[in-house]
This record gives C-alpha cells, structure tokens and sequence, in this order.
C-alpha cells in the first residue's frame, strides 16, 4: 500500500526518455491499481508506447522510478518483466500464420521440465491440453487445431492476447489491441478484457477509440507531448473531457493545484 492507502501493484514515477534531442517523455507519473483497467490516452507521439516500452523491458527509462509491489525495480530487459509477472501483447501482432493456435500459444516458450529445472519441451498432447484450458477459462471458443490464417482479425488477436495469461501474470498491458479489428472482432476483445478483470488481472490499455476506452477502463490516463495531462474516471469522464487533455494537456487549474499539493 502506497502513503494514501491506495493499491497500487504499478508506480512509475518522473519517467524521462530521451531519442536524441527529442523527448519522448518528460516527467511522467502513471500508476496502476491492483485488479483495475487502466488506460493510456494521448494523441500520436504522446509517448504511450515509449512509456509501455520502458514497464516491458523493451527500453530504460533515462530518469525516474519504477515500482511493483511497492519494491523498486530496474526493468533492464523483457525477461526481467515478465518475471515480475509483466506480459505485454503489441499491435503488430507477433503471430505466426502458418502455425496452429496451440502451436502459436506456446511458440518461443520454453517449458521447464522436471525438478532440476532443466530446460524441456512439453509434450504435444499436454501443450494442446493446456492451451484448450486456456481458451476455455477465457471462453474464447476458437479450435486449437486450427490453422491461424484460417482465424479472423478478431480471432487471432484473441489469441494473442490469450497468449500472455500462459505464464499466469498479474499484469497485462495491450498497446491497441483493437486498431486493426472489425466492430465485432473489438467486441471481443473487450470482453476478453473483462474477463481477465475479473481473473484478478490488473491491465493497462493503450487505444485511440475512446469509445472503447471509456467502456473498458476504471480510469484514463492521459498523455501530452511527453508529459502527464491528468487521470479521468473511466465511468463519469466524457469524450470531450479526454480530447481536451489530448489536445490542450492538463488544465493549468490542476497543474498549480498539484504543485500546491508538493
Ligand atoms: N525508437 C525511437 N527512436 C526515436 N524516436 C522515437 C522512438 N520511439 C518513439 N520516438 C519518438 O518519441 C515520441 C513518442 O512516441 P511514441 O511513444 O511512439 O508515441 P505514441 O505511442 O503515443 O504514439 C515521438 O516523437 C516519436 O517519434
Ligand atoms: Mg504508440
């Protein structure tokens, strides 16, 4: 538990970024609660990814601190994330169409096998196993024998996604999950958020359909050119609450506000 009592299972805070002269992130504070949806909103270039990027392991923050669990850590690589039960699902699906869905679950995982911890594969029959559990937990009805070009949009993200609860997290984050689906194949991905809710996962959702943003999220955050334009209530926040911040940033009412509270 934080100083005021909140749980917060995330806390980034003052994270800076830098590409060579540009600054990708100046500042910024985020933090996730435990078993809450929380998404990232921001315009093109607001630095969501970037942020995502430093809490997978895929780039170091050049400032700032990162706690989980209250304990201050240094996410120097993905493997590190995914050890401090952090998975990671990206829009560019990494997918492999030529492969089955049991295959696609498992692909680049390797299963340690026996009590001395030697590395091992898991037999086919127990892969498929597992990934039917897996399917059926998440309610995905999608054959694990199928072939993934035969799958829709919607059904490989589905997949994808159901990939990252392999390695039973605690955290998801999904950067535009939905971006490149029909109306019915987001559908199902919202509801497939829902229900890793409900599994006690605490998500952070990067998308640019507010729609769905306001549907999904317990709270929005949201990004201006690299730094904080203020957290909204996923249930009470309008569309034009959130593209104000987008645009504008954090009103200077609440900057001074925060700078009041220290
Ligand atoms: N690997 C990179 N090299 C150089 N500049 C980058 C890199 N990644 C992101 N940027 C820049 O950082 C800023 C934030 O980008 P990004 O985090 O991708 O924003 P968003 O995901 O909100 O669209 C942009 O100006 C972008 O051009
Ligand atoms: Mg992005």
């Amino acid at each position: 538990m934080s100083e005021s009592g909140d749980d917060y299972i995330v806390e980034m805070e003052g994270i800076t970024k830098r590409f060579g002269e540009v600054v990708a992130l100046d500042g910024v504070t985020l933090r996730l609660r435990r078993g809450e949806v929380l998404a990232l909103a921001g315009d093109n270039g607001a630095g969501k990814s970037t942020l995502i990027k430093c809490l997978a392991g895929a780039h170091r923050p050049d400032s700032g601190t990162i706690r989980i669990d209250g304990e201050t850590v240094d996410i120097d690589s993905p493997r590190r994330a995914k050890d401090l039960g952090i998975e990671t699902t990206f829009q560019d699906l990494a997918i492999a169409d030529n492969l089955t869905v049991t295959q696609n679950i498992f692909l680049g995982r390797e299963e340690v096998g026996g009590s001395g911890g030697l590395l091992g594969v898991l037999s086919k029959g127990k892969m498929r196993k597992r990934a039917q559990e897996l399917l059926d937990e998440l309610e995905i009805g999608v054959d694990v024998d199928e072939t993934v070009s035969n799958l829709s949009g919607g059904e490989r993200q589905l997949v994808s996604i159901s990939r990252t609860m392999l390695s039973d997290p605690e955290i998801i984050i999904m950067d535009e999950p939905t971006s490149a689906l029909s109306v019915e194949g987001a559908e199902r991905v919202l509801e497939l958020i829902d229900r890793m809710q409900r599994q006690g996962i605490s998500i952070l959702l990067i998308s640019h359909n507010l729609d769905y943003v306001r549907r999904a999220a317990d709270r929005i955050h949201i990004l201006h050119q690299g730094t904080d334009a203020g957290v909204l209530d996923g249930e009470t926040a309008t569309q034009d609450d959130i593209v104000k911040r987008m645009v504008a940033g954090m009103p200077d009412s609440e900057r001074s506000e925060q700078a009041a509270d220290g």
